[in-house]
């Protein structure tokens, strides 16, 4: 690529934009992914181009099951939820019942009444031992490669005994404007930032203690912490399942395409049964330049021209018209031990490549582990992942085996309500819910394919396009897709889709634009994380509770508290959905938060918000910990629409911002929520 090409233009960073995330987040986090079109060309129908031949079918469906009980299908997949949601079904267990904390602009975090809270780990502090202090005006690569990286996403926590755990934490992305000063943009940034912001990204481990017996949790900062990790740029990882090895992951520094350094922009994660971490490579495309012209690149948004970043200046794996293959060694979801520091992370293939946002993971009936995922991008799609082997408690080596070889799904929607009542304002139809049916569509397994056209490792490495070829359905920005460990429902965050237009409005997407987002909920028939059917509902619909668009589950609309951009989502050990938000600030005006809803009984729908985070920030993790003394919550890009000379956040020390991980716990002891 010669210099004299012509750059991309840089968008204006101010103003809310990409549904309410700021300019800035934009631009760093999914390189303007907003801006562009959605990169979603193929014809899948939305569901009102495809209502009638539904629902002719189902209406058949229908018939059939009347009189025999439960078909293939399941009579609950054709009413989902339904039956669990009488008014007169006792709670399992308290709803939540601290106070609200109220919508705010503080550049704070803001707890509940008889609540505290502590910052655990800020960027910049030592992780490895023996690692410099941070010194913020004379940042190198090589102290922030043992320093705790920049914005924290996914928070996982591992307890070793009853007072000591490791924290694992997602850095996804860097915020350079507010790391530099005098920073302007990649192609003129001193190449020493380039490698500290490529040294900021991929991941951390520490090890924690409790203080006091309470719900607090402090960093170790002294002695051999042997726990402690961090994951960058350069850290070597293994490609595992079958696309490892494929020609189209070889490059000249791997010919056998089974070695790729580092991790990029992972999002959200899960834990496993058999104590990994799983997190999702997401906005990868945005690292790269030069990307050829084709279909394969131009569907996961590969720029052809230049990025903002200009990695390739410093490495020029990033420089796709000369690697391009380099491309196709990230989008997967990685696998990592943090109780093992000396392992090799892993790329699992067999859970194919997209803009992961994370996976979490569920036992099937017959034992097998069930994974499921989000593609965080406008119109883009919901899967899962089904092993073949079962999960054996205890057997760690043949644990790490599970992901590699199973069937990977894609989700495929259908309402039933007629098309002409999802009219795109939100407004039910006259059977008082968005819900429907639907099926997991095999893309393939370990050892065949089930798309015309495609190998299984091909498949695997260009899944949105195989996804396309079977007709998934357009979802509005799939974020976290989580299953509660209570009664085993799925629920994704749908986070928001200004894209989408009022005629392409469908019932599990019920708004066009959609502003606010949503969350889905999915039933797998016969409660089963392996069934290939599945019924569906719109528990949530954001937004203000006054706006008519708006529904929580039916819950009276002036007890609720409002939300926007819902993304990360926990549930606690009663099975309470907690969902954190990216974007309140630009649709809401006010910070993000972490809100928390009953999503069974009677209290069903009554949202309430138990933290706000600082100026500009975006609220991840969240994380509650099994024994419910505590709340992980994990601020990013506070102050994003700063500068180092004129910042906005200077949370939480002054001066600058740092993204950082924090706890929250009841002062009196109290399970956190109750
Ligand atoms: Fe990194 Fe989809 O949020
Ligand atoms: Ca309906
Ligand atoms: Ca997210």
């Amino acid at each position: 690529m010669p210099e004299s090409a012509p750059r991309r233009r840089l968008l204006p960073l101010i103003g809310g934009v990409g549904g309410g995330r700021s300019a800035k987040t934009c631009l760093y986090r999914c390189g303007n992914a907003c801006f562009h079109p959605a990169p979603n060309k193929s014809d899948n129908p939305y569901f009102g181009d495809i209502f009638q031949g539904v629902l002719s079918r189902r209406t058949a469906l229908k018939g059939a099951l009347v009189g025999t009980g439960a078909g293939s299908l399941g009579l609950a997949a054709l009413s989902p939820a339904a039956a669990d949601r009488g008014p007169n079904r006792p709670h399992p267990s308290p709803r939540p019942t601290f106070k609200n904390v109220l919508p705010n602009n503080r550049d704070e975090i803001t707890v509940p009444e008889g609540y505290d809270h502590h910052v655990i780990v800020r960027w910049g502090d030592p992780v490895l031992p023996g690692a410099p202090e941070f010194d913020f005006e004379n940042q190198t690569g090589e102290a922030q490669a043992q320093q705790f990286g920049y914005n924290c996403d996914y928070v996982g926590f591992f307890t070793l005994d009853g007072d000591h755990g490791l924290l694992w934490v997602n850095h996804e992305y860097t915020n350079e404007e507010i790391m530099f000063a005098g920073y302007t943009d990649g192609e003129t940034a001193d190449p020493e930032w380039i490698k500290v912001a490529m040294a900021a990204h991929g991941g951390s481990v520490v090890e924690l203690e409790r203080v006091d017996g309470t719900g607090q949790w402090k960093l170790i900062t002294e002695g051999e912490r042997p726990f402690n990790r961090r994951i960058t740029n350069e850290t070597p990882f293994r490609v595992t399942g079958p696309a490892a090895g494929h020609e189209l992951l070889r490059t000249d520094a791997d010919p056998e395409g089974v070695n790729v350094l580092g991790m990029l922009n992972n999002c959200a994660g899960g834990m496993t049964p058999w104590g990994t971490v799983l997190s999702g490579e997401e906005n990868f495309n945005q690292y790269f330049v030069g990307a050829p012209d084709t279909e394969s690149y131009a569907r996961y948004g590969f720029p052809t021209d230049y990025s903002g970043r200009r990695w390739d200046r410093v490495d020029e794996r990033f420089d796709l018209a000369k690697h391009p293959n380099e491309a196709h060694r990230f989008g997967y979801i990685v696998e990592i031990d943090p109780h093992d520091p000396d392992s090799t992370p892993v790329k699992r293939t067999m859970l194919g490549r997209f803009k992961h946002e994370g996976a979490n993971v569920n036992i099937t009936e017959d034992g097998r582990v069930a994974a499921y995922m989000g593609d965080d991008e406008r119109f883009d799609y919901l899967y899962k992942f089904v092993s073949d082997k079962k999960y054996v408690e205890g057997s760690h080596k043949h644990n790490m085996t599970l992901l590699d070889s199973g069937t990977l799904y894609v989700a495929r929607l259908e309402g039933n309500s007629p098309a002409e009542e999802i009219d795109g304002t939100g407004t039910l139809p006259s059977d008082g819910e968005f819900d429907g049916t639907g099926e997991w569509i095999a893309l393939c397994t370990d050892a065949e394919s089930h798309v015309d056209g495609f190998s299984v490792a091909e498949v695997l490495v260009h899944t949105r396009l195989a996804a396309d070829a079977v007709g998934a359905t357009k979802m509005d920005r799939p974020e976290d897709v989580e299953p509660s460990p209570v009664t085993g429902k799925v629920y994704c965050a749908l986070t928001n889709n200004d894209a989408r237009e009022p005629g392409q409005a469908d019932e599990p997407n019920p708004r066009g634009p959609n502003k606010f987002g949503h969350v889905l909920e999915i039933i797998e028939d016969g409660a089963d994380s392996a069934a290939t059917t599945f019924g569906w509902i719109v528990p949530l619909v954001c937004g203000e509770p006054e706006d008519d668009s708006t529904y929580y589950a039916g819950f009276d609309k002036s007890k609720v508290m409002a939300i926007s951009a819902p993304d990360n989502l926990a549930f606690d050990k009663q099975g309470n959905l907690w969902i954190s938000t990216d974007g309140q600030p630009g649709t809401l005006q006010t910070n993000d938060a972490l809100h928390v809803m009953p999503v069974e009984g009677r209290f069903r729908g009554e949202l309430r918000t138990f933290a706000t985070v600082p100026v500009e920030a975006e609220a991840c993790g969240p994380l509650i910990s099994e024994d419910q003394k505590t709340v992980f919550l994990a601020p990013q890009h506070p102050g994003e629409n700063g500068t180092v000379e004129e910042p906005t956040s200077v949370w939480p020390d002054g001066g600058f911002p740092r993204p950082s991980v924090v706890c929250a716990w009841h002062k009196g002891g109290r399970d956190v929520g109750n």
